[in-house]
């Protein structure tokens, strides 16, 4: 019998020293865009474009409480599991957010575990 060797999906992100509180930073690993979180000396990783019509979260989105907002019709979504909180929600008045909320599929952000090994964050792939 095999065992499988997880070390192999760990690939490096970026150096930890680089993402301060508060910021987020927007990096392609293989294929993916990931965006790397700094919450208050927190890391997280999710995927890098907005669920609802692909905005690049990097740019403009705003974290709180655990969540994150895109700044175009304010989808949010946890940073945490990326579950969906709320769906296209602006603007209210008139209704263009619901309107093109209807677009595209409801979905949860894609979440990645992250971990600092010395200097780097590592995003497990
Ligand atoms: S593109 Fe992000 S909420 Fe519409």
């Amino acid at each position: 019998m095999s065992e499988i060797n997880t070390e192999d999906n760990w690939r490096y992100a970026f150096k930890a020293s680089k993402l301060k509180p508060g910021k987020k930073k927007m990096i392609r690993v293989g294929k993916k865009l990931i965006l790397l979180l700094n919450v208050d000396g927190d890391y997280f990783a999710t995927e890098a474009l907005c669920r609802h019509m692909r905005w690049p979260l990097a740019y403009g989105a705003k974290v709180k409480d655990d969540c994150i907002r895109c700044p175009l019709h304010q989808t949010t979504h946890k940073i945490t599991d990326g579950s969906l909180v709320e769906w296209s929600p602006f603007p209210l008045l008139p209704a263009y957010g619901k309107l093109v909320g209807k677009f595209s599929k409801q979905k949860d952000l894609k979440t990645y575990q992250i971990r600092v090994l010395g200097e780097d964050l590592q995003v497990y792939i």
